[in-house]
């Protein structure tokens, strides 16, 4: 399945755009990137600020055919996809973080959100939403969030043209999109996560509510769940949380 591509200078959020013209009942798989966004989100409710200096905003629209416990594993899919691609591209040492942040040198360099809704005639379309630092100058960063984010541009050195980076993440996608249609993901998707895994053998927490899960991150199963060791021998497998890495 082909994309078609929409760049726009300014929307609230490509997300909100992509999920807009899915409602319109626009024809999928399609890619929604803008220059800026006015209302960027990130998980959690969170704010993305998303000026216009250079990062790349975009979200794919699609009506995949798998249920809706699927969508963590099809976002985690993904985000292997998209690490993959930057690596290649950019030549960086991009690594994910479960569930799904892409980490450069230990820093956020692009965030995931995956938005799913169930349509009247039951079939559940997913927007899959990236926002990456690419050219925006850290060292104009607040302290707070230099410590914590990077950009494709701080770690390489370069600048790099947006249009291209979207079609060339836009290409790799299509790719995913078809191994995860015909079902030959499952046999790739632990293999070429534990190649990046930024969490593999660390001492992490989850937080989960008011739980606080601690143990060695050893990887994802097969339903894309992260598996923690706990220092009483058993295994925790997390669902949905927030980690951080401990004190090794
Ligand atoms: C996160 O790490 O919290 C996820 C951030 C996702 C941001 C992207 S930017 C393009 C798309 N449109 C949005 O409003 N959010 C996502």
């Amino acid at each position: 399945a082909d994309f078609q591509a929409i760049v726009l200078d300014e929307v609230d959020s490509t997300n909100s755009e992509a999920e807009r013209r899915i409602a319109n009942g626009d024809p999928t798989p399609f890619v929604v990137a803008s220059r800026l966004q006015t209302q960027g989100r990130g998980r959690l409710g969170r704010v993305w600020h998303s000026p216009q200096n250079g990062n790349l905003y975009a979200s794919f629209a699609f009506r995949p055919q798998v249920s809706p416990s699927q969508i963590s594993l099809f976002t985690l899919w993904m985000g292997i996809n998209i690490c993959e691609c930057i690596n290649s591209i950019c030549r960086t040492s991009c690594q994910i973080k479960w569930p799904n942040d892409l980490h450069v040198e230990g820093k956020k360099v692009a965030g995931i959100l995956t938005e799913a809704r169930m349509e009247a005639d039951l079939v559940l379309n997913v927007v899959l939403g990236i926002g990456l630092n690419v050219n925006s100058d850290a060292s104009t960063w607040p302290d707070e969030l230099k410590s914590i984010a990077t950009s494709l541009n701080q770690v390489a050195g370069e600048t790099f043209d947006i249009n291209k980076l979207v079609s060339t993440l836009t290409g790799r996608i299509a790719i995913a999109y078809r191994k995860l249609l015909d079902g030959s993901h499952k046999a790739e998707l632990k293999e070429r996560w534990a190649r990046y895994d930024s969490l593999l053998g660390k001492n992490v927490a989850l937080l989960q509510g008011d739980q606080r899960i601690s143990g060695i991150a050893s990887g994802i199963d097969s339903s894309g769940s992260l598996i923690i060791e706990r220092a009483d021998g058993s295994r925790y497998l997390a669902r949905a949380g927030e980690v951080t890495i401990e004190k090794q």
